[in-house]
């Protein structure tokens, strides 16, 4: 592990060429300090997702996340990490009018967080948007597949890519977001021979979630591997942990020892009586 902290260039050098031997860049999502700090050291990149908002603020989509609210989890997974590149998502509005607004946007996500760089959704569409923000100094990670911030329009969460008309259209948008100048992109929600060949195509990284073990690294939100969030486990989730039920029991025993009076016991007060309860 480096002394110093990753940055998108030492990322974006680690475009595997298929060797089994090559390690896939490891990333994970983040959105608090003490949760950074756990996880810092073992992964690649830290991604303040806009999944901040169903995860953490129980939302039923990321659109209502808001710029301020990207700035204010981006600051403390910032402040909890010191090894991994933190990367922080654009929300829903605030990049896709024009290039121009994008900037405004990515400049203040930047300049407020301290964060190496952003990610935001879309294909050819954000191409322009890609090349004038890293022109500008603002790195920039795609983000490609299924795009949550599209739900509406693309009518759900279904896994993309099974028609060869979107086989192709994926293709051609992870193309013109590497040529666009990202220095990474994540691939969500494909079709894993489609992930396969776009991962082999383009000559950046690519980040697969829910797409296939052949990119170049691989993200998932944080709490659903660590049994924090949702009843509901999708197919492309491990779960690594149960900690949403070990919290329930580790509250339930406090609770009890409340309701007993056995909780505060001696050790946990300032200068109890001896023997009075
Ligand atoms: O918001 C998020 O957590 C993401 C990842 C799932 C890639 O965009």
């Amino acid at each position: 592990m480096p002394s110093r902290r990753m940055t998108v260039r030492d990322i974006a050098a680690r475009k595997t060429t298929g060797h089994e031997t090559e390690q896939p860049v490891v990333c994970i999502t983040a959105y608090t300090t003490p949760m950074a700090r756990f996880m810092d050291k073992h992964v690649d990149l830290l991604l303040v997702g806009d999944s901040v908002g169903m995860v953490v603020y129980g939302m039923e989509t990321t659109l209502g996340v808001t710029l301020d609210m990207m700035i204010a989890h981006g600051k403390a997974v910032v402040r909890g990490s010191s090894h991994a590149c933190v990367i922080v998502d654009m929300p829903f509005g605030s990049y896709q009018a024009s290039p121009a607004d994008a900037f405004n946007a990515c400049a203040r996500v930047m300049a407020e967080t301290g964060c190496a760089g952003i990610k935001l959704e879309g294909g050819r569409e954000m191409a322009e948007t890609v090349q004038f923000l890293t022109a500008r100094g603002i790195p920039v990670m795609g983000h490609i597949g299924l795009t949550p911030q599209s739900v509406n329009q693309l009518g759900g969460y279904r896994a993309r890519g099974r028609s060869n008309a979107e086989a192709d259209a994926l293709l051609d948008d992870a193309t013109a977001i590497a040529a666009a100048g990202a220095f990474a992109v994540v691939v969500e929600g494909t079709v894993e021979p489609v992930a396969r060949s776009i991962s082999s195509a383009i000559d950046i990284p690519t980040i697969g979630i829910g797409a296939s073990p052949a990119c170049d690294g691989q993200i998932i939100v944080a709490d659903d591997i660590l049994g924090l969030f949702g009843a509901f486990t999708p197919k492309f989730v491990k779960r690594y942990a149960e900690l949403g039920e070990a919290v329930s029991e580790a509250v339930a025993r406090y609770a009890a020892d409340v309701r007993a009076r056995r909780f505060p016991g001696p050790e946990q007060v300032f200068g109890a009586t001896k023997g009075k309860r």
